[in-house]
């Protein structure tokens, strides 16, 4: 049985007619760790973000590659952006921490959000952050009283709203006129104003990002060219010079077998092409080009595992729902977005299909449903179920309902396994729970 190759990690193979990560047999892994197990394999982690630094390379011109840690984030994934010479994009103090621990330059840190917290601003200035991506006139008055006696100015960075409509699911669009993120182009004129008015900021550069998930370029494109034509209006309105422009993430991940999406070597070469071309017609000298990539790096390298607790079963005797012992509280995609994923029976994947199955969580919501209509091996309780693509907005964006622990992650290559995230414990979990 050959496994699309766009959908499983690079080292994913069926032998023994068992699924193998990283060169360990699934079934081992679930029964060393237990399940939920989300299992990352470091091959693909490693070859994705090579991948975009080499497709930018390629371009010629300066670039930058922020992996964007809302996607997932740990110490280990962190470590790795670090060695492999990318940036961190950050949304909390926490997530700086984590990127400081890890050991990445803080100059290759870009911290985002629409409503920081004064200590985590504070945070991102001290800890000498490469550039606080701005949201929205009340931030930037606050940073500016923040840093106003410093001696280095802060690098700032404005984020727009391009009012270019993403075509992906409405609640992961985001750079649409009436989005929450951005400063509407109207209101470039005050931010400016302001920032020239503020000793303790540095322009750096504008920012925009328009939504994950997405297929086609030519928004991405756009976006670029919205970039260029505002950073000549701060040249010629203001004197600011933009020496970075950022169209943040966004690159979609295939899920389905049938689904592709464009490589990161066409991406780089589309946006790229944009800002030469924007450049050249408004006499710009040449931005950095810093990109934002979440899933693209991590979705692929993510398999999660499940064990099949139970079953339900139609009039006719044939299985309708699988129940697993997972679900929506780590990955909360299918209910919050429709997503869908691909998965097989890790414990034999080549198994004769039966009828389609529905897969359902184990939380108490009637919508914790991990695949709809799913074809599987007919499944049993104890059977091992893998869904594929799943590194990316499941675990950091995974809850603790109904109390149940968070899952572990390891990280798997050539035959060994490490686990980067323990599984959380009741005590965990009771930790915070104070008593009257
Ligand atoms: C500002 C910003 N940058 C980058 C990303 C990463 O997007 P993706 O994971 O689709 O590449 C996001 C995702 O929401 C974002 O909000």
């Amino acid at each position: 049985m050959m496994l699309p190759r766009h959908i499983w990690p690079d080292t994913a193979t069926i032998s023994d007619g068992r699924l193998h990560l990283g060169g360990c047999d699934a079934r081992a892994l679930a029964a060393a760790y237990g399940t939920p197990l989300y299992v990352f394999d470091e091959a693909t982690l490693r070859g994705a973000m090579r991948a975009y630094l080499a497709a930018f390379e390629r371009q010629g011109l300066p670039f930058g590659v922020h992996y964007a840690a809302k996607a997932l984030l740990n110490t280990a994934l962190a470590q790795m952006v670090a060695q492999e010479g990318l940036g961190l994009d950050v949304v909390s103090g926490a997530e700086l921490l984590v990127a400081r621990r890890a050991g990445v330059p803080m100059e290759r840190v870009h911290f985002h959000g629409n409503a920081p917290g004064d200590a985590e601003l504070e945070r991102a200035v001290a800890w000498g952050v490469g550039a606080v991506v701005v949201d929205n006139l009340d931030e930037l008055e606050r940073l500016a009283a923040l840093t106003a006696g410093r001696d280095r100015p802060q690098g700032v960075m404005l984020r727009v709203a391009p009012n270019i409509a993403a075509p992906t699911h409405a609640h992961i669009t985001t750079g649409g006129a009436d989005s929450k993120f951005g400063l509407p182009p109207e209101a470039l004129d005050a931010a400016a104003t302001r920032l020239r008015a503020s000793p303790g900021l540095r322009f750096r550069g504008l920012h925009a990002h328009i939504g994950s998930q997405l297929f086609d370029l030519e928004p991405l494109r756009a976006t670029v060219a919205v970039l260029v034509d505002l950073a000549a209006r701060l040249r010629d309105g203001h004197g600011l010079a933009a020496e970075e422009l950022s169209p943040g993430g966004g690159l979609g991940t295939p899920y389905l077998a049938e689904e592709a999406a464009p490589d990161v070597a066409t991406y780089a070469a589309a946006l790229s092409a944009s800002l030469r071309e924007g450049c050249a017609a408004l006499a710009l000298p040449l931005p950095r080009l810093t990109v934002e990539p979440g899933r693209s790096i991590v979705a692929r390298a993510g398999v999660a595992l499940y064990t099949v607790m139970g079953r339900k079963l139609a009039a006719d005797g044939t299985t309708r729902h699988l129940h697993v012992d997972g679900g929506m509280a780590d990955n909360p995609r299918p209910a919050l977005y429709d997503a869908r994923y691909t998965a097989l029976l890790a414990n034999r994947p080549g198994a004769p299909p039966g009828p389609p199955v529905t897969v359902a969580g184990r939380y108490c919501e009637a919508g914790d449903v991990l695949l709809r209509d799913v074809s599987l091996p007919p499944a049993q309780p104890g059977d091992l179920l893998a869904v594929a693509t799943a590194g990316a907005y499941t675990l950091s964006m995974a809850s603790t309902y109904n109390l149940a622990p968070r899952p572990a992650a390891v990280l798997v290559a050539e035959g060994r396994a490490r686990l980067i995230q323990r599984r959380e414990t009741e005590d965990d979990l009771l930790a915070r729970d104070l008593p009257l």
